[in-house]
C-alpha cells in the first residue's frame, strides 16, 4: 500500500483522500478483483492517521460495492469493479470564482440590444429582493406552475392592457426565461417538419435558427419603411406561422403601418396561421406614443412577446408571452418540459417592482438617458460624414441604421474597425437573402455614454 499518499496541506478530507486513491486503483485495475486490502490498522499505522479515518473510507468503499468484506478475515477487491480506463487530468485544487470585471477594455462595442448595464436599478432591486427573500413563505422556495407566478402574471397583464393595448387576462400570460424562449415554446408548438414559417429578412441570426431547427421551410420576406412588405407573403403556400417584430423591425428599425396590420390580420383569419409578435425594445418609444400591439387586433391568431432584457437587464432572463386561450394549455405544458418554470424569487421581485411603480419610472428615466445618447451618436455621424451618411429606424429603442452612399461594410472593413479599436454591426449580417444592405450598419447605444459615443464615431471615421 505504499502507493497510498496522505496530502495535509490539501483542502479535501483525509477520509476522501483515502477513498479516492482507492477507489481509481480499484477502477483501473491496479488493484486487482479479489485482491486482498491491508488492514485497517495496518494501513492507518502505515500513512500516519486515525484508524477512523481508514474504517470510513472502507465503509464508503463497501457501501459503493468496490470491496467486500469477510468476516474475521478482511477486505477484498469486488468482482466486476475495473474499468478500462482513459487519461485522465489530475484533479487541480478548484480556484475561486472571480467575476471578470471587464473584457477588451479599450474596444468601443457598438453592440445592439444591450441597455446601460451600470444604470441597472441594483439598490431598489437588491432591497425588494432581500425583503422577499426574507419574508417570503417557505412555500416560494419549492417547485411552482409552469406558467409563472400569479403576482406576476397579473400586474404584467394590467400593464400590457393599458399600454399596449393588448387583449389578455392573467390566464392567457406564460413566464418565460425571455423573448427568446416564448418564440421557442410557439416554435415548439406549431412548427413542424417542412411547415411554411414567413419572417423578415433581414430578422434576428438566433430566432432564424429556431425555425431553422424545427425543420421549419423558412420563407424570409423583405422589408421596407414601413415594415414587412405583407403583399409578398405566399398566402397561396399557407405559412404556419408569420415572425415579425412590428413596432420596431429587427434590425431595420421600421415600424409596421396599420394597412399592413390589417391586412397581416386577415391573412391570419384567412389561412389559419399564427402570428408571432416580438415586442422587445418597444417601451423606449421617441416618437409620439407607444405604438399598439398587433394583438390587440386579433388575439385568437396572435401570439405576443415580450422581454425584461432591454427594459432592466438580460441577465435577469425574464420575459413573458400572451396566448390565445387555445394556446394556453400546451404552451404550459412545453414550458414544464423546458425548464418546471422560470426562476420564482426573481418574478416576485419584479411583481413588486412593477406594482410599487419603480419599473415606470425606472423606463421614464432610461427613455431620456437613451434619447440623449441617440442624439449624440447621430450628431456626431453628421459632423464626421456630412452627406455621406443618413440616419434611420430612431423612432425607438437602443440602436439606429446608419446607412452610407459609399460604404461597403465588407467583413474586411469590420476587421479594420476592430483594429481601430471599435466594433460595428453591418445590417448584412443579418440579412437572409444577402446582397441589399451592404452599405448600412447597426450601431447599439444603449450601453455606450456619450463620451465614448463620440470617441466610438470618431474611431469608425478614421477608418472609413
Ligand atoms: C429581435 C429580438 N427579440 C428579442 C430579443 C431578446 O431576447 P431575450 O428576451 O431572450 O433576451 C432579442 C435579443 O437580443 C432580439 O434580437
Amino acid at each position: 500500500m505504499y502507493w497510498l499518499s496522505i496530502d495535509r496541506r490539501q483542502k479535501v478530507p483525509l477520509i476522501r483522500q483515502v477513498y479516492e486513491q482507492m477507489r481509481l486503483r480499484i477502477l483501473s485495475g491496479d488493484l486487482r478483483q479479489g485482491e486482498k486490502l491491508p488492514s485497517t490498522r495496518e494501513l492507518a499505522q502505515h500513512l500516519r492517521v486515525s484508524r477512523n479515518v481508514i474504517l470510513e473510507a472502507y465503509d464508503q468503499l463497501l457501501a459503493e460495492g468496490y470491496i467486500h468484506s469477510l468476516r474475521g478475515s478482511g477486505s477484498y477487491v469486488a468482482q466486476g469493479a475495473y474499468l478500462k480506463q482513459f487519461e485522465v487530468e489530475p484533479l487541480l485544487p478548484a480556484k475561486p470564482v472571480e467575476i471578470a470585471k471587464s473584457e477588451a477594455k479599450d474596444i468601443i462595442d457598438f453592440r445592439n440590444g444591450i441597455p446601460a448595464l451600470d444604470m441597472f436599478p441594483r439598490k431598489k432591486w437588491g432591497q425588494l429582493f432581500q425583503n422577499i427573500c426574507t419574508n417570503a413563505p417557505s412555500s416560494v422556495f419549492g417547485y411552482h406552475a409552469a406558467q409563472g407566478r400569479m403576482e406576476l402574471r397579473q400586474v404584467l397583464a394590467h400593464y400590457l392592457i393599458r399600454s399596449r393595448g393588448v387583449r389578455c387576462d392573467p390566464n392567457q400570460v406564460i413566464i418565460t426565461t425571455g423573448a427568446i424562449q416564448g418564440i421557442c415554446i410557439a416554435s415548439q408548438l406549431l412548427v413542424s417538419e417542412n411547415d411554411l414559417v414567413v419572417t423578415e429578412d433581414p430578422m434576428a441570426i438566433s430566432i432564424r435558427k429556431i425555425f431553422i431547427q424545427a425543420g421549419a421551410a423558412h420563407y424570409p420576406v423583405p422589408v421596407d419603411e414601413h415594415g414587412i412588405q405583407v403583399s409578398r407573403i405566399p398566402v397561396d403556400k399557407k405559412p404556419r406561422l408569420i415572425y415579425i417584430t412590428p413596432a420596431h423591425q429587427y434590425p431595420l428599425g421600421a415600424t409596421l403601418t396599420v394597412q399592413r396590420r390589417v391586412e397581416l390580420v386577415q391573412i391570419a383569419r384567412d389561412t389559419g396561421c399564427y402570428i408571432v409578435e416580438d415586442n422587445y425594445d418597444n417601451e423606449f418609444r421617441f416618437e409620439g406614443t407607444a405604438v399598439s400591439s398587433l394583438q390587440g387586433l386579433e388575439p385568437e391568431r396572435v401570439i405576443y412577446i415580450g422581454t425584461f432584457s432591454k427594459i432592466l437587464s438580460p441577465s435577469l432572463r425574464i420575459g413573458y408571452m400572451v396566448v390565445p386561450p387555445s394556446l394556453i394549455k400546451p404552451s404550459r405544458a412545453i414550458k414544464d418540459l423546458l425548464d418546471h418554470h422560470s426562476p420564482s424569487l426573481n418574478q416576485l421581485v419584479l411583481a413588486r417592482f412593477i406594482e410599487e411603480g419603480h419599473f415606470e419610472r425606472h423606463i421614464f428615466k432610461m427613455k431620456k438617458i437613451y434619447r440623449k445618447r441617440q442624439e449624440c451618436l447621430i450628431e456626431s455621424l453628421t459632423e464626421h460624414f456630412p452627406h455621406r451618411c443618413s440616419v434611420k429606424g430612431y423612432s425607438t429603442g437602443l440602436h439606429i441604421v446608419a446607412e452610407f452612399d459609399d460604404v461597403v461594410f465588407s467583413d474586411l472593413v469590420a476587421a479594420d474597425l476592430v483594429k481601430a479599436g471599435v466594433r460595428i454591426y453591418p445590417a448584412e449580417m443579418y440579412a437572409v437573402n444577402k446582397g441589399s444592405h451592404r452599405n448600412k450598419i447597426i450601431l447599439g447605444y444603449g450601453n455606450v455614454n456619450e463620451e465614448v459615443i463620440k470617441e466610438g464615431v470618431i474611431r469608425i471615421a478614421s477608418v472609413i
